[in-house]
């Protein structure tokens, strides 16, 4: 195991009706003037809009609407969003809705103290400040696991870039999360969401550091767990228990406490944001279509087999063969991609509209032009990302 440092500050607000107590607890945390962010018409179909506003009111916290947050938000709606904190002395943001929306004010709350533009931090050009403008979110959607992380990640639509940038403050300080607003989503977006959640646990369990059992064993009960309840809500969607489950392991697999002391990879995550920066397809579907992909690249490259195969017989339950390890790593991505099928998720690029066009461009923007290579467990040259788009095709 390595060192390392981990400090998460979130406070989590768990179960049912927690959304009731967001107003009070803004309060709690000293706001005095509230940004309230959303994306579409979800939450004013689900009855969520109604009750955040009535509880901001009813606490007496003045607030204002930002809307119109889409997937795989934009840099524009952050830059709009900036502006009004500074005009209307903003000073707390609350996140209503999914991955894109919790991103969008994490962006803002330190593009605020930047003079210059947002996207200098975005991507990475400058670094972010100390100061920052709170976060707080309602949690509507278990996937990108944003209400607990140090991360976001925006697009710049004018030029197809999808980035993101991190900082310790960057995690909010409180989430509420109700299973219960859960059971409105699409079968497709429950999907998505629950392969992103498993995409996270995967990309720090695939890594070569030794001697870290007991991560190993959170992430395979957060991977298990996801397996066994994903089936339970495509089914029942209104399953409290099999949506708690979802809910909390959306949360542990993204804030990086199973990543303490290891080397861990994203390169799935990498190549997933070039191409929903180019095609707009929705990150967890990305990582559908990777994801088995990847592994049954790695599946030729003798380093990477016994990882392969113990994920095949800890998660999916595959039998050890001893005698050719190769095939039970096989099994399990037999395994993996039989869930993806079940879920309704492509397991091809062509299956998800996208073509062959900018397969040498996503090639060069991941190895700068060739001249590295990209991802830990294996370190992919710019030639393997062509073969395994080419095997995702
Ligand atoms: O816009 P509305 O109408 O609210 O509809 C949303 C949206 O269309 C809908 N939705 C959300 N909750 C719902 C619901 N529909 C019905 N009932 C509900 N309860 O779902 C759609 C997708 O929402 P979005 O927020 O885009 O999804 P997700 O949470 O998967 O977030 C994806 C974004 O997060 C980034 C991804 O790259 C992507 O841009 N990520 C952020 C990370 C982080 N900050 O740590 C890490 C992740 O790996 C990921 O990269
Ligand atoms: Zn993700």
């Amino acid at each position: 195991m390595n060192g390392f440092e981990f400090q998460c500050g979130t406070k989590m607000i768990f179960g049912k009706e927690t959304e009731l107590r967001v107003g009070e607890e803004l309060k709690k945390q000293g706001a005095t003037r509230v940004l309230f962010v959303y994306g579409g018409s979800s939450i004013k179909k689900s009855g969520l809009y109604g009750k955040v506003v009535k509880a901001l009111q009813d606490a007496g916290l003045p607030f204002d609407e930002l809307p119109g947050v889409v997937p795989n938000p934009r840099v524009s709606l952050v830059r709009k969003g900036i502006a009004l904190c500074r005009e209307k002395g903003i000073d707390f943001l609350l996140a209503v809705g999914g991955g894109s929306v919790i991103d969008t004010c994490k962006a803002m709350s330190f593009g605020v103290y930047y003079d210059g533009d947002v996207w200098d931090l975005i991507s990475g050009k400058v670094k972010p400040g100390d100061r920052r403008v709170p976060v707080a979110d309602i949690l509507t959607l278990p996937a990108a696991g944003s209400e607990e992380s140090d991360s976001c990640v925006i697009s710049d639509e004018t030029t197809h870039t999808k980035t993101g940038f991190g900082s310790p403050l960057m995690r909010p300080v409180f989430s509420i999360m109700n299973p219960e607003l859960t059971y409105t989503l699409p079968p497709y977006q429950t999907a998505c969401g629950s392969m992103d959640i498993m995409a996270h646990a995967m990309e720090r369990y695939f890594s070569h550091t030794q001697n870290v059992e007991m991560t190993d064993r959170v992430t395979e009960a957060i991977l298990t767990t996801v397996i066994h309840n994903l089936s339970v809500v495509l089914e029942k969607p209104d399953d409290y228990a099999a949506r708690a489950e979802i809910m909390l392991c959306g949360t542990w697999a993204q804030n990086d406490m199973t990543g303490c002391g290891r080397a861990q990879d994203w390169f799935n995550h990498g190549l997933e944001h070039q191409i929903s920066g180019f095609y707009d397809i929705a990150h967890g579907a990305g990582l559908a279509i990777s994801f088995p992909a990847w592994m049954e690249f790695l599946c030729g490259k003798e380093e990477c087999i016994p990882r392969l195969a113990q994920y095949a017989v800890r998660v999916w339950n595959a039998e050890m063969n001893f005698d050719n390890p190769e095939e039970t790593a096989r099994e399990g991505i037999k395994r993996l991609r039989g869930l993806i099928k079940e879920a309704g998720l492509p397991l091809t690029l062509s299956e998800a509209g996208v073509g062959k066009e900018k397969f040498e461009e996503i090639a060069d923007n991941m190895t700068n032009g060739g001249s590295h290579t990209c991802g830990a467990f294996y370190a992919f040259t710019r030639d393997d990302i062509l073969t395994l788009l080419e095997m995702m095709a």
